[in-house]
C-alpha cells in the first residue's frame, strides 16, 4: 500500500482554494484546510479555523496541523484578499491587511512547514500569486506588491530548499470566476474577456489542476518557476 500523502491548503473554504482541496482529495491526499469558515465535510478533509491576518492565530493553526498530520508533503498558500483603491487615497489599513493576509501569512507558513519538509527531505510548496504581480494593475498597488512579493520570496525559498529536495513554485492566475471577481460588472467581465487571448475568464478548477501538477511527482524537476494560468494574458 502506498504511503498516505498530506497536503495543507490555506483559504480552502471557497473559490480557487476549495477547488484545490477537491482536486487534491480526488488524488488521494489527506488535506488540512486553514480558513476562517469551513467548507462542507468530506472524507479525508480536516478544517482548522484560522485568521491568516493574525500572526498568533496562524502560528497556532500550523502547530495543530503538524500535531495532527505529523508530516506535510504539499503546502499550498492560497488565502488572499483585495482592498482596491488608488494610491493617493489608500488607507494604511488597506495596505497592512493585504500585505498581512497575502504575503506575511506566506512567510509564516513557509517558515514553519519548510523546517518540517527539510527534515523529511521532500516536499512541494505552491504559492498562489496573480498576473497582477507580473503585469501590475492600476488601483491595486497593495495587491500587486503582495503578489510580486510572493514571486521573489518563492524563488529565494526554492534556492534555499533545493538541496533538501523541497520544490517551491508559484501559480499566477489571471481572471478566474470566483467571489473575488464577482464584484465586477457583467459588462466589465466581457471587456476583460476581450483582452484574454483564449477569449474567456478562467475556472477555479483550471487553477487547481495546475497546482496539483506542481504538487505531484510529474513536476519532480520543476522548482522556482512561475506558472501563469491566465488564458495567455501575461505572455
Ligand atoms: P476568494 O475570495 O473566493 O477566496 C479567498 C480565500 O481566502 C477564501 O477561502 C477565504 O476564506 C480565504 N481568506 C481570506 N482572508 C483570510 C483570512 N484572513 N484568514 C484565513 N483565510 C482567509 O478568492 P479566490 O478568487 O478564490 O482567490 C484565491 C487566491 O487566488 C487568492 O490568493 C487570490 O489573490 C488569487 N487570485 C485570484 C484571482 C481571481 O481572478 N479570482 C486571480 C489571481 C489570483
Amino acid at each position: 500500500m502506498s504511503e498516505q500523502k498530506h497536503a495543507l491548503v490555506t483559504g480552502g473554504s471557497r473559490g480557487i482554494g476549495s477547488e484545490i482541496v477537491k482536486v487534491l482529495l480526488s488524488e488521494g491526499y489527506e488535506v488540512w484546510s486553514l480558513s476562517r469558515t469551513k467548507m462542507d465535510d468530506r472524507e479525508n478533509l480536516h478544517h482548522i479555523s484560522c485568521d491568516m491576518a493574525d500572526r498568533s492565530s496562524t502560528e497556532a493553526a500550523l502547530e495543530s496541523v503538524i500535531k495532527q498530520a505529523g508530516s506535510v508533503d504539499v503546502l499550498v498558500n492560497n488565502a488572499g484578499i483585495t482592498r482596491d483603491g488608488l494610491i493617493m487615497r489608500m488607507k494604511d489599513e488597506a495596505w497592512d491587511e493585504v500585505l498581512a493576509v497575502n504575503l506575511t501569512s506566506v512567510f509564516l507558513t513557509c517558515r514553519r512547514i519548510s523546517r518540517l519538509m527539510a527534515s523529511q527531505r521532500k516536499g512541494s510548496i505552491i504559492n498562489i500569486s496573480s498576473v497582477v504581480g507580473i503585469m501590475g494593475n492600476g488601483g491595486q498597488t497593495n495587491y500587486a506588491a503582495s503578489k510580486a512579493g510572493i514571486i521573489g520570496f518563492s524563488k529565494s525559498l526554492a534556492r534555499e530548499l533545493a538541496s533538501r529536495s523541497v520544490r517551491v513554485n508559484v501559480v499566477a492566475p489571471g481572471f478566474i470566476d470566483t467571489a473575488m471577481t464577482d464584484a465586477l460588472s457583467g459588462v466589465l467581465k466581457e471587456q476583460i474577456a476581450t483582452q484574454i487571448p483564449l477569449g474567456r475568464i478562467g475556472k477555479a478548477v483550471e487553477v487547481a489542476e495546475a497546482v496539483a501538477f506542481l504538487a505531484s511527482e510529474k513536476a519532480s524537476y520543476i522548482t522556482g518557476q512561475v506558472l501563469a494560468v491566465d488564458g495567455g494574458m501575461a505572455m
